[in-house]
């Protein structure tokens, strides 16, 4: 492992412009569990799994019942989101923030709905799945901070009328175009892409990887607990096997060695 450590700190020294794509495995060692890992929550619950494919149809039919829903006034999802609202970075997501900060990360394209990375420092970040932070409405594009909403307000309204749902992407949602054409726009035009925490099956997603191998000469570096299908692809050139918030601290601890070396040799 050491070897790829180093490697992937030289590929970021070198890179021309680097991004990440995270999902939720850079986050469990946040206390937030994953979907699809051992624990995973549709691993482990899978009535859960097939409510959530439900919810966007439950908004469009009914937003009061999707908000009575959501705050967990008739189900639990409500206390998942507050979980993720008061969660803490660890050093997987400080590791991603210092790489922009040294000037080696250009941009984040996350899954996760949990605002750690901007938590952690990283200022250029693309929700992909929006965010437990937010709210949206689907006619005018609106979105309004989350406040804490009182039963007798649901569903909360747009200044346009319309009901208002989370800004999260629910399955079967359509991903916001806006969204979707930044997160395309990073992803071709990288030549390092590190992957970290995703099992890399949920599309459109995932299909960015895979997009940008086919269009471009970008290097990718996955660092995942375990293989993907990216890893059996082909499409990711190595596999870091492990943990996040081990791994990408210790990229940055060599990177950080490298430039000081630069800096000194010139
Ligand atoms: N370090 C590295 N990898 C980890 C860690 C960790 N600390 N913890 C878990 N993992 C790995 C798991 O082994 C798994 O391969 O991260 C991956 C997480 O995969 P998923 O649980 O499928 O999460 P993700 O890929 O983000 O799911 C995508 O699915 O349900 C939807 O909208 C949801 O955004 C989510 C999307
Ligand atoms: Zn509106």
């Amino acid at each position: 492992m050491e070897r790829l450590i180093e490697q992937a700190a030289t590929d970021l020294t070198k890179s021309r412009y680097a991004v990440a794509l995270t999902g939720a495995g850079i986050s469990t060692e946040s206390g937030i569990p994953d979907f699809r890992g051992p624990k995973g929550i549709w691993t482990t619950d899978r009535e859960a799994e097939a409510k959530a494919y439900q919810r966007y149809e439950l908004f469009l039919r009914d937003p009061k019942a999707y908000w009575e829903e959501m705050q967990g006034i008739s189900g639990r999802h409500g206390e998942f989101y507050q979980r993720l609202r008061e969660a803490q970075p660890n050093a997987g997501h400080y590791a991603l923030a210092e790489l922009e900060e040294l000037g080696l990360l250009g941009a984040v394209l996350t899954q996760n709905i949990d605002g750690l990375h901007q938590k952690a420092g990283s200022s250029k970040v693309v929700e992909y799945h929006g965010s437990v932070h937010r709210l949206r409405c689907l006619s005018c594009g609106r979105r309004f901070v989350f406040k804490e909403l009182s039963e007798e307000n649901l569903p909360p309204l747009c200044k346009c009328g319309r009901a208002l749902k989370y800004d999260v992407v629910h399955f079967k949602e359509p991903i916001p175009f806006d969204v979707m054409l930044r997160a395309q726009e990073e992803a071709l035009k990288c030549d390092l892409m590190l992957i970290c925490g995703t099992s890399a099956v949920v599309y459109p997603f995932a299909a960015l990887p895979r997009q940008a191998k086919l269009h471009s000469a970008v290097k990718i570096v996955e660092i995942n607990a375990e293989p993907t299908p990216l890893t059996a692809e082909g499409v990711s050139d190595c596999l870091i096997q492990g943990r996040t918030g081990e791994i990408l601290p210790r990229i940055v601890e060599q990177v950080r060695q490298m430039l000081a070396k630069n800096t000194r040799n010139c």
